[in-house]
């Protein structure tokens, strides 16, 4: 693959979506061709079935849920992120494989080694070149979320969030090129440690 690969993971409100963009400024600041795309979703057909996934009060049982993700997942793969990888572009994604370890599997209990069979098949054994893992403290959680507007997974308690900060810890031991990120952080400050990994990988000169 001509191009690269970068996938920003962790819970909810721990800065990916601001990561992200300040990543793509960077990338695009030297030079670089950039998709900046998510999970679920990232294409027409994906973001329809995030509509699904996420839809706050609708019925959706752990294993339909697992499924949707991938399908999503399936989708993207194919339509954006290999055919932009091809042309040489780099790829930044907000949550991919490891989201589903996460959620699904250390959050919900699904089998672990289940989920990384279906990961594969959705991603085509695509795997990325870089992983940042945002994690903070459970405290910074309301105080960062002040929004009017909650979604599904967000209104998940305290007790499910622990157990994913567990199932990441683990899961960034386990994935290669995987790099935790303190995210109680200032802003600029895991910038510079972003844009350090950057240069650590040869991804910027
Ligand atoms: N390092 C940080 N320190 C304080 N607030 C932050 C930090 N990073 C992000 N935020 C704020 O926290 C909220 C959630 O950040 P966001 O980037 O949307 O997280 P995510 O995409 O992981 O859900 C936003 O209001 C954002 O401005
Ligand atoms: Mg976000």
């Amino acid at each position: 693959m001509k191009g690269k690969f970068i996938v920003l993971e962790g819970p909810d409100r721990c800065g990916k979506s601001t990561q992200a963009k300040m990543l793509v400024n960077a990338l695009l600041t030297h030079g670089k061709d950039v998709v900046l795309t998510r999970e679920p979703g990232g294409t027409p057909t994906a973001e329809q079935i995030r509509q699904i996934v996420l839809q706050p009060g609708l019925d959706v049982r752990p294993m339909a849920e697992l499924f949707l993700y991938e399908a999503s997942r399936a989708q993207h793969t194919q339509e954006k992120i290999l055919p932009a990888l091809e042309e040489g572009k780099i790829v930044v994604c907000e949550r991919y494989t490891m989201s589903t370890a996460a959620y699904q599997g250390y959050g919900r209990g699904i089998d672990l080694k289940m989920i990384d069979t279906l990961n594969q098949i959705a991603t085509l054994g695509l795997t990325p070149d870089l992983t940042l893992v945002f994690l903070m403290s459970d405290k910074y959680f309301t105080q960062r979320g002040e929004y009017l507007f909650s979604d599904r997974l967000e209104q998940e308690d305290l007790r499910f969030r622990q157990q994913m900060r567990q199932g990441y810890l683990k899961l960034i031991k386990n994935t290669p090129n995987a790099h935790l990120i303190d995210a109680d952080s200032n802003i600029d400050a895991i910038h510079a440690q972003v844009v350090e990994l950057l240069h650590k990988y040869k991804i910027i000169e």
